[in-house]
């Protein structure tokens, strides 16, 4: 079961009240989006996990779909303008735990598949496919990990006589590539580099670039676009929409971190509150 995070404050800045209309863009199980219910709002869902969509059996209407669709989703599905979106981006526990689709390096015999959508390139499609210089390119970028140079010699040297198949296939690949011992150092290598390739098999920054600009067209003057990244990669992309964006979008401050103890699921969670204006 996933715990939806910063749901109270979620809701808050929603600013729910009965009738008003929201997208959750991104659905996972459906936690923040029966609270917005509860409350009296009115949601449609948008998931892009077709495995999600089956296992929730509420009532709310879910669309299989990106919220990089947003715009054209909303406009086929609901009366605009609405009162708000809501986008909770990354991962449910229940994907990075059951997913089977290697998107946890502690899931060994896992395929390295890591697409959302069972569709595109997998990840050892991506791995066997990309030229040596792209490859750098994108670990680099999305891990910003230091050992990214040797990371991408080892997968070459390993893609030429070897399969990449299973999460252990390219955590022996990691492992040759670092020089720690201790297992939690590896461990945040394994965390940035598996984060780099989920980003880049679902083109997750073109997603949110995609996603905020539908959102600021959808919401009506007043309405909320409530975000919650989980890395800094993310949330520099959400930063620099908004100033791009600031004659559209007003940033509300909230002090979630500083106003209550966090879970320990919240604490690498960052939640940024806009108004459209
Ligand atoms: C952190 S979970 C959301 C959890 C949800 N708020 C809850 O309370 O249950 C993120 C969800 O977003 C979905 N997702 C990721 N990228 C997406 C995209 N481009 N379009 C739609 N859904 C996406 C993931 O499949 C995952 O289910």
């Amino acid at each position: 079961m996933h715990t939806s995070v910063f749901k109270n404050e979620v809701m808050e800045a929603l600013n729910i009240s009965k009738g008003k209309v929201f997208i959750d863009a991104t659905f996972g199980q459906g936690g923040h989006s029966e609270e917005i219910k509860s409350l009296g709002g009115i949601v449609l869902g948008i998931e892009i996990d077709p495995d999600q969509v089956k296992k929730y059996n509420g009532n709310i209407t879910i669309i299989n779909g990106s919220f990089a669709d947003l715009e054209k989703i909303a406009k086929e599905n609901i009366t605009l303008p609405i009162d708000g979106v809501l986008f909770d981006f990354g991962l449910s526990m229940v994907q990075l735990k059951e997913g089977n689709r290697g998107f946890s390096y502690r899931s060994q015999d896992d395929p390295l598949d890591m697409r959302m959508s069972n569709r595109g390139q997998t990840v050892a499609e991506y791995l066997h496919s990309t030229d040596g210089e792209s490859l750098l390119e994108d670990i680099m970028k999305y891990s910003e990990d230091v050992y990214s140079q040797k990371i991408v010699d080892n997968i070459l040297r390993f893609r030429s006589s070897n399969k990449f198949e299973k999460v252990s296939d390219l955590l022996k690949v990691l492992d040759e590539a670092m020089p720690y011992s201790d297992l939690r150092d590896r461990q945040k290598t394994y965390a940035r580099v598996f984060q780099a390739l989920r980003m880049v098999i679902n083109n997750e920054l073109g997603a949110i670039t995609k996603g905020l600009t539908g959102a600021i067209k959808i919401v009506k003057s007043g309405g909320r676009i409530v975000i919650i990244t989980f890395h800094s990669i993310e949330d520099r992309l959400v930063k620099k929409f908004a100033r791009d964006h600031k004659a559209q979008i007003n940033y509300i401050r909230n002090s979630v971190s500083s106003s209550r103890k966090l879970f320990k699921f919240e604490r690498s969670a960052t939640l940024r509150v806009f108004t459209k204006l």
